[in-house]
């Protein structure tokens, strides 16, 4: 299942979905023109009220008070290590994490990863034609892979301003191993002690670190840009090219950090999101977006952006969703068949999820997807249909009731039979209040460019919460 995930190639240009939000920019909420036309001092007056009544509503609609939560942030945080712990970046051997990148054309059996492991992971920018007049920085906008965290999340750590070069004060190790990278170059590959090699050699590499036994690894941990199931083999069972790596009793005694857990045997994994393609280096290009984006006309009720698959079950209620958009007026469909260019298309696919209210999140190959991020970087409200999309995958990183950022439709239930019909009885400032909710929620879910200065994020991203709740989970399993 795992092997038919979709790669992205590096994708063109797109615009269009920019142009909306420079209107808008521009938009100057009143004129003062408008006085001069009326003479007569009560339509005046008359005018005036309504101004300061609009005004007065702006003010209240359009709060202000997120931007400036954000903003007194920056100030107070002003680039110092937060929340009180000191990780320790293990500097492994080559071949575990850079040195694989030089082979990156044979990185992936299905694709050229070379460009998309450029920038630390971030990938190819993107064009910016004015599209993304974000204030100051350098472009925030990558074409970035679903499966490349690991390789940010590294670049993040090195950059950190919570990172220690003394092993003796740190809380946290953190073994910077491009697993997901790897394994996925070791797909085709029969012979299973080819495939667990590096796996091997890493948990040997790390057995012999007197920093290791210690805590005997507790405080130790693993950060994979690909799902669990990729490094949980079973000998028996179909293996889809997946290798041992998690199940080795040393990397069961550390925390691993992946894109997708197993809900089931994953006690010691938790989740981190999937990139997305914005990468901001300053707090104002943050603050900037989530103002286009609270302030983007969404005439889609929902929307569904994917492939139909071959088969039965999950392909049958893919098949369904399909089939349901394309029945309703008020559904906007991608639909990512015969390698439609602009599935590929970041731009492409943020424009369909800025114009939408609810963005469909069919289960796929496996539990998660990127695209969950996608739309919530977009300010669509994600409709699950199953709990592991993402319930139980990101507990550090979602707010804990899930209604307030969500719609869940049992997969098999008559809810998810009737779509357009259940997301419409939700009432205009139900929408609003969880449109504001998963707005407020994308600087958590984003991964800053590894290159900013702390000083000028001002927010805590993805790499900031992780470390966080790392640490505090740290310090409940070590006695
Ligand atoms: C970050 O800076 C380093 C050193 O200047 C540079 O080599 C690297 O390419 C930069 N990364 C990105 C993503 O711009
Ligand atoms: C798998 O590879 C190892 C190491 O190269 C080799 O010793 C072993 O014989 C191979 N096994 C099979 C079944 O080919
Ligand atoms: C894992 O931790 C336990 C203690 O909780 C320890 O006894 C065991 O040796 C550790 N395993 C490895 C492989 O380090």
């Amino acid at each position: 299942m795992l092997l038919s995930k979709k790669q992205p190639s590096a994708p063109a240009a797109a615009t269009q979905w920019v142009d909306k939000v420079k209107y808008q920019k521009h938009k100057e909420p009143y004129s003062s023109k408008l006085f001069v036309n009326y003479p007569q001092f009560r339509y005046t007056a008359f005018l005036f009220l309504l101004l300061s009544l609009w005004l007065l509503l702006q003010v209240f609609w359009f709060p202000p008070t997120k931007t400036m939560r954000l903003v007194t942030q920056t100030t107070s945080k002003s680039g110092k290590c937060s929340g009180g712990l000191s990780v320790y970046v293990y500097d492994l051997p080559a071949e575990f994490n850079l040195g694989l990148l030089r082979d990156c054309s044979h990185l992936n059996v299905y694709t050229n990863m070379c460009p998309h492991v450029a920038n630390n992971g971030l990938g190819q920018p993107l064009p910016l034609d004015n599209m993304m007049e974000l204030g100051s920085g350098s472009n925030p906008w990558f074409a970035t892979h679903q499966f490349i965290a690991e390789m940010i999340f590294h670049a993040r750590v090195e950059n950190h301003p919570c990172r220690t070069w003394d092993p003796a004060t740190a809380d946290l190790f953190y073994v910077p191993f491009y697993g997901g990278l790897h394994v996925s170059s070791k797909f085709r590959e029969q012979n299973h002690t080819i495939r667990d090699a590096l796996a091997v050699r890493l948990v040997d590499y790390l057995q012999n670190q007197p920093t290791w036994r210690k805590n005997n690894g507790k405080d130790h941990f693993i950060a994979l840009g690909r799902t669990s199931w990729d490094f949980m083999r079973t000998d028996g069972l179909a293996d889809f090219g997946a290798n041992r790596l998690l199940n080795f009793p040393c990397v069961k005694n550390m925390s691993v950090l992946t894109v997708e857990r197993n809900p089931w045997k994953g006690s010691n994994q938790h989740g981190i999101p999937y990139p997305s393609y914005f990468h901001p280096s300053t707090s104002d290009q943050m603050v900037t977006w989530q103002r286009m984006v609270r302030r983007s006309n969404r005439p889609y009720l929902f929307s569904f952006i994917g492939a139909p698959r071959k088969g039965v079950g999950k392909a049958a209620i893919r098949d369904q969703m399909i089939k349901q958009c394309m029945e309703s007026t008020q559904c906007k469909l991608l639909k990512c068949d015969n390698g439609n260019p602009k599935c590929y298309n970041p731009s492409e696919i943020l424009k369909v999820m800025r114009e939408s209210r609810f963005c469909l999140q069919a289960p796929g190959d496996s539990f998660t997807r990127r695209s969950t991020f996608d739309a919530i970087l977009s300010g669509c409200i994600p409709v699950f249909f199953s709990r592991h999309t993402a319930y139980t995958q990101y507990a550090w990183f979602l707010p804990e009731k899930a209604s307030e950022y969500s719609v869940y439709m049992e997969e098999q239930g008559d809810e998810s039979k009737r779509i357009e019909e259940v997301l419409m009885k939700i009432g205009k400032e139900d929408v609003e209040r969880m449109r504001s909710t998963v707005i407020d929620m994308i600087p958590r879910l984003t991964y800053t460019h590894p290159n900013a200065s702390s000083s000028d994020i001002g927010f805590e991203d993805a790499v900031d919460v992780a470390l966080q709740a790392l640490a505090r989970h740290v310090r409940n399993i070590i006695p």
